[in-house]
């Protein structure tokens, strides 16, 4: 579902940073949202994202120069960035410049070569460090603008690679896949089920007969998500390579929860067991809600969701005191079928399922017992299920 409004000012701000141009094309990208396997897609786990109906708006054309010119329309006092394709290396003057610029770097890679450079104005409205996707739909964006201004033949699987690539190599966060691919591949009313050891997927419509699916944003703002992040994931690389010594297995979403338990007295640090065992949990549990789902039981899934949550609390240790009021309140409230924290953690947003009739008061009470505890007010947003990239 496209804003009309958001498409409007994005032409229109490409209009009066760059002039006229009859060549400019607007398009958009989503964002998303993770209804259940957190921290399971760089353990060749499940995962279970939807893409939503906010995300990025781009308008862009080719110029006739190398030149890359980049403007925000959110972040607009940093003005016009510039960059060329003989400098595609991240900076830190580049600020948000690095993820379009990495996909650029990331497309030169694999050889496709862009001969001439581009004017680009993005906006979006996706809440700021939210955790639901900003970067990947960046990146998504920017891959789609490409293939569709030069031509090249590339699939939107291969853009939620080239993506993940490009924020791994070129911007340092060492994500995994799902946050590329839920934006790349998202489809209307449907979330996707994906099986990271492979990326074999299948659509799962998601029908909530009386009831939404509810954003709330713990606006925490210092997040130092990316080295705890990389952290939590060579932590649990370590822990594959134990088990490795022993197992035939690929990744930690190989494993049962019985051969997990049988075996995970190899893993001496204590610590490394809670997280090894949230990676193996987290991942059966996915398996689990998907197919609650499909029998039409979205009360066990909604059980599900919280367990999600407890083992990223308690194990996984990716939560933190906001998370865990708007959680932990949303838990008490009648009405509310599951809720949990979504996304890398340590902020940015729980995803909840609650009946219609129930939002009212779960806004309220939540919000009020959120502003009480942490001193200052979370948002909610009620959300839907959105498609892929599109040229608009
Ligand atoms: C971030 C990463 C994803 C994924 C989630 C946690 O969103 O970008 O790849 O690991 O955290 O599930």
């Amino acid at each position: 579902m496209i804003n009309q409004e958001m498409k409007k000012a994005v032409l229109d701000s490409f209009k009066k940073v760059y002039g006229d141009n009859d060549e400019v094309k607007a398009y958009f990208a989503p964002g998303r949202v993770n209804l259940i396997g957190e921290h399971t897609d760089y353990n060749g786990g499940h995962v279970f994202p939807c893409a939503l109906t906010i995300g990025t708006y781009g308008a862009a054309a080719k110029r006739d120069d190398r030149k890359l010119r980049f403007y925000s329309v959110n972040q607009d006092r940093l003005g016009v960035i510039e960059s060329s394709l003989d400098d595609l290396n991240p900076s830190d003057k580049a600020g948000w410049t690095n993820y379009p610029k990495g996909v650029v770097w990331a497309f030169e890679k694999r050889g496709m070569k862009l001969d001439k450079g581009f004017d680009l104005v993005i906006s979006g409205n996706i809440p700021n460090g939210s955790g639901l996707s900003s970067s990947a739909s960046l990146e998504v964006l920017t891959g789609f603008i490409l293939r569709d201004l030069y031509g090249f033949e590339v699939s939107n699987q291969d853009l939620a690679l080239i993506g993940q690539y490009s924020e791994n190599n070129f911007n340092g966060c060492n994500c995994g896949i799902m946050d590329q691919f839920a934006v790349a591949m998202g489809k209307d009313d449907n979330a996707i089920f994906l099986d990271t050891s492979d990326l074999s997927f299948e659509y799962a419509p998601i029908k909530l007969d009386g009831a939404k699916i509810i954003i709330a944003n713990t606006n925490k703002k210092h997040k130092l998500t990316d080295s705890q992040y990389n952290a939590r994931r060579s932590m649990c690389e370590k822990a594959l390579a134990i088990f490795q010594n022993k197992l035939d297995i690929k990744g930690l979403g190989d494993l049962t929860i019985e051969e997990f338990e049988a075996n995970k007295g190899l893993l001496t640090d204590p610590d490394m067991q809670k997280k090894a065992k949230h990676a193996v949990y987290e991942n059966q549990r996915a398996i689990e809600a998907v197919k609650a789902l499909k029998a039409g039981d979205i009360e066990h899934f909604g059980k599900l969701m919280r367990q999600s949550h407890e083992s990223l609390r308690d194990d996984y240790d990716v939560t933190g005191v906001e998370l865990d009021t708007l959680a932990e309140e949303a838990w008490k409230i009648p009405g509310v079928i599951g809720s949990r924290m979504t996304g890398g953690g340590f902020g940015g947003c729980t995803v909840s399922i609650v009946r219609d009739d129930a939002i009212e008061n779960f806004k309220k009470t939540v919000g009020e017992n959120y502003r009480k505890k942490i001193g200052y007010d979370a948002t909610f947003y009620t959300v839907e299920i959105g498609g892929g990239p599109e040229v608009i």
